[in-house]
Formats: structure tokens, sequence, C-alpha cells
């Protein structure tokens, strides 16, 4: 899905949860090492989703916050993490005093900002002086196989497909750091890879927010698209990448 946007994303919680809720956890760990996240260290999850990472920091000993804008991903995020503080609210708008924050972490959430500016510098407001924001989100299109099942059902609508945004490429999530005025201590590129086990989860997951009807009518584009990323075992392997950054405020 593209775009922001509580009333889709909240539309979605179900399938998100289902299909895509822990998709990013290679991610996590270069992220929790250099924001210097152990326990007892107060972290907020911005664009939580339906709160997979919450619970991974609440496993981690950290006192977990999460936020998102999408009531139903919220509403989610918190029945999945009863000790977690979890409330509705967008980057540009946190919900949070000043300085309430050893860490901040946003993964594939902060490119749906209205301003990423304006959202990390709300960002560094909840910080505590020293403290750390990690941000993460998909690398360019051309190291993704997803894009190339994306760009099937793009061409399949006659749509163009948008450009990767600045985030994506190599330096991006560094610049928009460095930008807000915050000093870049760790950058890398994971492997995020998704194993799909059947027809059935790889057209969902592909066309999550669609209705019933696009979806059938769009299914055997996906398969085609997806089928030089069939797995010899059965179901896919699509072999894909995100990039993470994370910096301190001084
Ligand atoms: C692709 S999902 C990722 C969810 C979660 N971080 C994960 O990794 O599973 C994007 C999330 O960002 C949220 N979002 C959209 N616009 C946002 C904004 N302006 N500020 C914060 N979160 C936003 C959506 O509601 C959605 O839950």
């Amino acid at each position: 899905m593209d775009g922001g946007g509580g009333e889709r994303w909240s539309a979605v919680a179900d399938g998100w949860a289902e299909l895509w809720g822990s998709f990013a956890e290679p991610v996590w760990a270069p992220l929790l090492t250099a924001s210097r996240i152990g326990p007892g260290s107060r972290v907020l999850d911005v664009g939580c989703g339906t709160g997979e990472l919450v619970a991974h920091l609440v496993r981690a000993g950290a006192v977990a916050a999460g936020v998102d804008p999408a009531p139903a991903m919220a509403r989610r995020a918190s029945e999945r993490n009863p000790t977690a503080t979890v409330l509705d609210g967008d980057v540009e708008h946190l919900p949070f005093e000043d300085a309430a924050f050893d860490a901040v972490l946003a993964v594939n959430a902060l490119q749906f900002a209205d301003d990423v500016g304006d959202g990390l510098a709300e960002v560094a407001r909840v910080l505590v002086p020293g403290g750390r924001v990690g941000i993460a989100c998909w690398a360019e299109g051309a190291r993704n196989d997803l894009d190339v099942v994306e760009r099937a059902v793009a061409e399949a609508y006659e749509e163009d497909v948008p450009p990767d945004g600045p985030l994506r490429a190599e330096g991006g999530l560094e610049s928009a750091l460095a930008d807000a005025g915050l000093d870049v201590v760790g950058a890398g590129i994971v492997d995020v890879s998704w194993a799909v086990p059947d027809d059935d989860r790889l057209v969902r997951g592909v066309l999550l927010g669609e209705d019933e009807r696009t979806t059938a009518e769009l299914a055997p584009t996906v398969l085609r698209a997806a089928a030089p990323f069939r797995a010899p075992a059965g179901g896919y392997r699509l072999a894909n990448a995100f990039r993470w950054a994370v910096a301190g405020v001084r």
C-alpha cells in the first residue's frame, strides 16, 4: 500500500496483522542496537501498525509505547501489548510530553509523513538530550522483487509507477536525519525477504486494501508476475531490502 491516511490504514488493520505485521523483523536488531535500547529504555514506536515491534520492545525489557494515526491499527497494537501505552497520533503531532523517551523508532512509516522534516523535528522534541532516533524503510525498488509484482499490477491498472521517494535511495535516510539537525551514528541495509506459503497469501498480501472483485480480477496478474520467485519447496520467496539509519539528538 502507498500513501498515508488513518482511515485507509484502519481499513486494512486485520490484513496487515495477518500478512505483513512481522515482515520487517530483520531490521529490528540493528535498529535496537544502534539506538542503544535495552532493559528500562523508554522507547516510542511511531507508526506502530499492529504492534509487533512494540511487543518485541516489551520482550527486550524496554518501557515501550506506540503511536499510529489509524485508530484500528493503534487498537490492535494496544490489545497485543496491554502493558504499553499506545495512542492515536501521527509523527508530526506526537501526543507525548517533551523529552519523554530515550529512543524513538519508525519502521516503514516515516515516508507517509506530510513533511518528513516536520516529523523528525517532532520526534526530536519527545527525545531526551542524547536520545536516539532509528528509522527504517524500503530500499529503492530495483532491490525489491516485490517491486516487479507491483509494477505488473500498476500496468494492469494502466497506472504509472511512482518514482522511488528520496528516503529509499542510498544515503536518503542519513540526509533526512542530518537535515533535521540530528547526528547520524549508524546506517545499513538488510534483507527482508518475503516468504509466502501459497498463492492465496501472495495475492492477498500484494493486493491488501483492494476489494474482493478487484482482487479476483488481478490475481492472475500477481501470480504471473511472481512466477520467477517460486520457491523450490513450494510457495514464493521474494528478496527485498530495507535501509535503516540511527541518529542522536544533541
Ligand atoms: C506500512 S505500515 C507499517 C506498520 C509498522 N511500523 C510495521 O512495520 O509493521 C505504515 C504505518 O504507518 C502509519 N502512518 C501513516 N501515516 C503516518 C504518519 N503521518 N505518522 C505516523 N504513522 C503513519 C499507518 O497508519 C501504518 O500503521
